[in-house]
C-alpha cells in the first residue's frame, strides 16, 4: 500500500487510501431499500461534478495516498462519459472497480478491457424474475442475468450484492450459494441497512448468524469452509469444498468492521462523506469552485472521522430510526 499522507489519517489512526466515488445520482431500476418510494430530488446538473472535476478530485486523492478506487452510483454506466472518465482513471496508479446493477454492461465490456478494470460488483438481490421485478420496480431481470454471465465468460472477478430482506429474500440464501458451485464468482450477502426512506425496520434484518446457521444446516460442517479474512475486510467469507465461487457476510448491522475502516466516499455532487452512515458532509465541489485549497478542508473532515458508524457504535443507537437523519442510498453511491 502506498503510504498516505497525513491529510487522510484520522484521530483513530485510520489510512484512508479507498475512495468510492458516485458518479451520479440516477438509477435505471428503482429498489426500494436503497431509493424512497417517492423519487429522491436530484441535483442541479450545475451541481454535480463534470468530467474534468471528477478526474481532479480522483488525481488529487490519488496524489495523497488513495490506490483504490470504486465508481458507483446510482448507476455509474448511465453516465455519458463514463468510458472518458474511466479512460483517464485508469491511468492512474490505482486499483479500480465499480458497482454496477450490469443493466448496461453489455455494451462497456471493450471499455472494460482496454482499461484494465477487472473487478466488478453487481447488485442482484433474487434470482426470481418476479421477485426481481417487484424489488427494482423494472423488467429487466434477464438482462442483468444474461450480462453477469458475459462478464464471468470474460473472466471478470464478478461479485454479486445480495441485499438481505426478511420474507423477501431470505428463502433463497441456499440458492444463492448453489449458483456459486459452478461460477468463478464471490456471493456477499449484506445486512439490510437503514437509510433515508427506505422503511428500514429491525424486524426485516437477515443477520450474520441466521446466514451462517442457515449455510449449516443445509451443508455438512467439513463442506463448509471458512476462508481468511482480507485486509480492511468488510465480508466474512467462506466456500463450499469443491465449489468454484465463494460466498460471504457483510454485517454491518449486527458485527460492524468500523476498526479497520479506509474508505471514504465522494458523492455525485462533490461533498466528502467520511462515512457510509454520517449525515455531516464537506462540500469540496463548492469549494474547489471558488478555488479554495481543498486539502485542509479534506483534512478536516478526516479528523472529524468517529471511531464506530458516524457515532452509532452501539447496535441499539443504530437500529433506532431516529439516529438516521442521512442521504438515500441512491444519493450516497453504494
Ligand atoms: N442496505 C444494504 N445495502 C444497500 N445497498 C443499497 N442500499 C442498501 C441498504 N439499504 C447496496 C446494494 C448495492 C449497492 C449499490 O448498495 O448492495 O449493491
Ligand atoms: Fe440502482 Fe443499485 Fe440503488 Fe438498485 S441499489 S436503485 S440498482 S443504485
Amino acid at each position: 500500500m502506498a503510504k498516505v499522507s497525513k491529510i487522510l489519517r484520522d484521530s483513530f489512526g485510520r489510512e484512508h487510501n479507498y475512495l468510492r466515488i458516485s458518479l451520479t445520482e440516477k438509477c435505471n431500476l428503482r429498489c426500494t431499500y436503497c431509493m424512497p418510494e417517492s423519487g429522491v430530488v436530484l441535483s442541479p446538473r450545475s451541481m454535480l461534478m463534470t468530467t474534468e472535476e471528477v478526474i481532479y478530485f480522483a488525481t488529487l486523492f490519488v496524489k495523497n495516498g488513495v490506490d483504490k478506487i470504486r465508481l458507483t452510483g446510482g448507476e455509474p454506466l448511465l453516465r455519458k462519459d463514463f468510458g472518458e472518465i474511466l479512460t483517464v482513471i485508469s491511468k492512474l496508479p490505482v486499483e479500480l472497480s465499480l458497482t454496477t446493477n450490469a443493466i448496461l454492461v453489455d455494451r462497456y465490456i471493450a471499455t472494460f478491457r482496454s482499461c484494465g478494470l477487472k473487478n466488478i460488483n453487481v447488485s442482484l438481490d433474487t434470482l426470481n424474475a418476479e421477485k426481481f421485478d417487484a424489488i427494482t420496480k423494472r423488467d429487466h431481470f434477464s438482462k442483468a442475468i444474461q450480462n453477469i454471465e458475459l462478464l464471468l465468460q470474460e473472466d471478470f472477478n464478478v461479485k454479486l450484492n445480495v441485499v438481505l430482506m426478511k420474507n423477501f429474500n431470505e428463502d433463497e440464501i441456499i440458492d444463492f450459494i448453489n449458483y456459486t458451485r459452478d461460477k468463478n464468482i464471490t456471493v456477499r450477502f449484506i445486512e439490510f441497512m437503514p437509510f433515508d426512506g427506505n422503511a428500514w425496520d429491525k424486524s426485516k434484518l437477515v443477520g450474520y448468524d441466521e446466514v451462517l446457521n442457515m449455510a449449516k444446516a443445509h451443508y455438512p460442517e467439513p463442506d463448509l469452509v471458512h476462508l481468511p479474512n482480507e485486509k480492511n475486510f468488510t465480508a466474512r467469507n467462506f466456500k463450499i469444498e469443491g465449489y468454484q465461487g465463494s460466498f460471504g457476510v457483510i454485517s454491518t448491522v449486527t458485527n460492524p468492521f468500523c476498526d479497520v475502516c479506509n474508505r471514504i466516499r465522494l458523492t455525485a455532487n462533490g461533498k466528502l462523506k467520511n462515512c457510509l452512515f454520517s449525515n455531516g458532509e464537506t462540500d469540496l465541489l463548492t469549494a474547489h469552485r471558488q478555488g479554495e485549497s481543498i486539502e485542509t478542508i479534506i483534512h478536516q473532515a478526516i479528523q472529524d472521522k468517529k471511531a464506530v458508524r458516524a457515532g452509532m457504535a452501539k447496535e441499539e443507537d443504530f437500529k433506532n430510526m431516529d439516529n438516521h437523519n442521512n442521504r438515500s442510498m441512491i444519493t450516497i453511491g453504494g
